[in-house]
This record gives C-alpha cells, sequence and structure tokens, in this order.
C-alpha cells in the first residue's frame, strides 16, 4: 500500500501533478520551450508579486544547490550564517566547503534567530552576507525573516540578505518585497508539492550586480550565467524539462487557490497540529515561532516514534522521527503542499487511536 508522506518533504504529490510529466519532449534550445517556459517564469512572477528588478528562476536541481551558488556567487569576503539548526549548518558549512569564509551565528535547536542577535553582528561591519533559514525543518521553528529583513534593509544597504524558503515557500508568506531579501530559494519536493529535482529562485539586481563583480564562480553556481539564459527565455544546462510541465500545472494551481488561501490553509493545519501536541506533548519549537509547514513535536512520553510509524503504515500514512539527534526524543509531522485541514484531522485521529491518546 502507498504511504502518504507526512513528513517534511517529500510531500504528497497528485496523480495530477505525476500525470502532468509524461507530456510528449521537446528540445530545450526550441522556439517551443522557450513559449513554455516563459509562462513557468511569469506564473512565478505573478504568484510571488515579484517587483520589477526581481526575477523567478528555476534550476535543475535540488535546493541544496543554492547553497553552493550564494557561496559561488554571492559571498565577497565574509558570510554571517544564522544556524538554529541542521539545515542552516549546512549552509554555513558549504560556504566554508566553497571556500569562503562564513561566521556562524549559533541559536540553541528550537529557539529563533531575533533581528537584535543578527543587528549586534552585523554592527561590526565584517559581512557582505546574510543568511537565514525561513523554516527549520529540522525543529520546525520559523525564523522573522520579515523582521531582520527590516532591520538589514534599514541600516545595512550593502550587505546581501539571503534566505533559504526551501520548505516555506508556496505554504507560507515568502514574498521577497515584504522581507526585504535579495535572494530567497526553494526546492520543489516540500511546499510546490511536486517530485523532488527543481528548485526556484528569486532574484533581485542587486544581488545579480554583486555576482558580476565575483570571480571564480563555477558553471552550474554562476548566477550571472542563469541569468544570461533566462533573458534567452532558457536554462543555461539542459533542464528537466517533465518536472518544468508540472511546475507549470502546479503554478496554475496556486494561482487558481490564490496566495492568502494557501497561506490561510497551511495556518489553519499547523494551528490544529499545535493544539493536538500541547494537548497531548508539547511542541519542540519556541512559542511563537511554530513553523506553519510542518510541526516538530517533543516526545514527551517517550512513545516509540519507530513502532508508530509501522502501525501508521497499516494506515497508509508515514511522519517523520526527530532529525539527527532529536530522533525519538520529538517527532515532526509535514503539513505542506496539498494536505488539507479536513486529512490532518484524519491522520492525528487515527495517531490518537494507535497510541491510546483519549
Ligand atoms: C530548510 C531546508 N533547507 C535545505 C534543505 C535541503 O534541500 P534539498 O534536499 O532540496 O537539497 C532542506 C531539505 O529538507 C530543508 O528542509
Amino acid at each position: 500500500m502507498h504511504k502518504k508522506l507526512l513528513i517534511p518533504g517529500p510531500t504528497e504529490v497528485s496523480q495530477t501533478i505525476l500525470q502532468e510529466q509524461t507530456h510528449p519532449l521537446i528540445g530545450h534550445r526550441s522556439k517551443e520551450f522557450q513559449e513554455f517556459y516563459v509562462q513557468v517564469i511569469a506564473k512565478l512572477t505573478e504568484y510571488f508579486q515579484l517587483p520589477s528588478d526581481c526575477k523567478p528562476t528555476v534550476t535543475t536541481s535540488s535546493g541544496t544547490l543554492w547553497f553552493d551558488i550564494v557561496a559561488r556567487s554571492i559571498v565577497k569576503h565574509k558570510a554571517l550564517v544564522c544556524i538554529n539548526g541542521a539545515f542552516s549548518e549546512r549552509f554555513g558549512k558549504t560556504i566554508q566547503g566553497c571556500g569562503k569564509q562564513a561566521d556562524f551565528m549559533e541559536v540553541e535547536w528550537g529557539r529563533a534567530v531575533k533581528p537584535d542577535m543578527v543587528a549586534e553582528k552585523l554592527e561590526t561591519g565584517e559581512y557582505d552576507t546574510l543568511a537565514v533559514c525561513h523554516n527549520e525543518s529540522s525543529t520546525g521553528v520559523r525564523n522573522p525573516i520579515q523582521e531582520i529583513g527590516k532591520m538589514v534593509r534599514r541600516n545595512y544597504p550593502d550587505v546581501i540578505y539571503v534566505i533559504d524558503a526551501v520548505s516555506s515557500m508556496a505554504g507560507d508568506k515568502t514574498f521577497p518585497a515584504e522581507i526585504g531579501c535579495d535572494i530567497i530559494f526553494a526546492s520543489t519536493q516540500k511546499c510546490f508539492a511536486l517530485p523532488p529535482g527543481l528548485a526556484v529562485g528569486l532574484v533581485n539586481d542587486r544581488a545579480l550586480e554583486r555576482a558580476r563583480k565575483i570571480p571564480n564562480r563555477g558553471s552550474y553556481t554562476d548566477l550571472v550565467e542563469i541569468f544570461e539564459a533566462e533573458q534567452k527565455h532558457q536554462t543555461p544546462f539542459t533542464p528537466c524539462i517533465p518536472l518544468l510541465y508540472a511546475l507549470n500545472k502546479r503554478m496554475d494551481l496556486l494561482l487558481e487557490e490564490t496566495y492568502e488561501k494557501v497561506y490561510e490553509r497551511h495556518r489553519a493545519m499547523a494551528e490544529y497540529t499545535q493544539q493536538w501536541a500541547n494537548k497531548h506533548f508539547a511542541m519542540f519549537s519556541e512559542p511563537g515561532y511554530e513553523s506553519i509547514t510542518v510541526s516538530c513535536i517533543q516526545n514527551t512520553h517517550g512513545k516509540s516514534v519507530k513502532d508508530l510509524n509501522m502501525k501508521l503504515a497499516e494506515h497508509g500514512y508515514v511522519i517523520s522521527n526527530g532529525y539527527g539527534k532529536l530522533a525519538e526524543k520529538t517527532f515532526r509531522i509535514g503539513h505542506m503542499g496539498e494536505w488539507t485541514l479536513e486529512e490532518i484531522k484524519q491522520v492525528l485521529a487515527v495517531i490518537d487511536e494507535i497510541w491510546e491518546l483519549a
């Protein structure tokens, strides 16, 4: 039996979307491709209400490529990376791994990164790039990227502000214009509810201007080359066209549902899950900073998450254990993509039954 995915990515993908990938292929240097790709870009521009100085692109990669893109094309002298979980840590290590300098501002896992913490570091004037993870999928913490953005834009106009929104974009609020960020990116296997294999990046002119001045940007990681190809309505290298067909369809569905309603649906699923968690267990994430796409719950009764998943499988569902060192200490329920409140209520009722939670 297929187990429906309630893990923090990949999330469940509908038959409509899976089918969309079966259209016959076209050549990626053909006029037909250009006409098709223009539509995908236009839909992303409309959905994320992009101002004229901010443009979308789609890379054939998972989201992690964007850690490398930022390292190779954006960081000039030194980056400040805010770390409060496994993915933000990987972002920082990737920048260092690419031979660039990065300082880590570490916050306890489960706690949020606050604007005053970031301001204190930026005040030193050492940093040209700031990296923040919006939605730490390992801890279920939603960092206040808009508040941080206000402070950065007011005081540090030359700092390029980069957001990892891998597990929040297309579920939570991620308008670049509201956040004041220069680059924001996500993978398609999360809130976009597509198979893995593509990443969406929204990049403004300031970031591109920076990239033009950075040497040794590589190939796949060269932001300038990516956007030169965009001007020709192409991608620099062979893209995964079946996934682009799926993204095109998904953008129609997102536009039809509307940005506000998509956000409200995710918020409602998260609130219901939080109430359930606080009744029976406790949330792991700092109060007021809970993710709306993945709930990370403290396993206060020491139940076996592994056993739960075996029993849930009989009902056709799978949730996620805690990440790395948080395994069995926490468990995570992903409510992102096309999931609905009614479905989440059903899944939690099944967990009630299995764990005999009254
Ligand atoms: C917050 C966050 N950042 C980055 C990544 C890495 O993305 P990908 O697996 O698409 O490379 C993930 C994956 O789960 C994530 O949750």
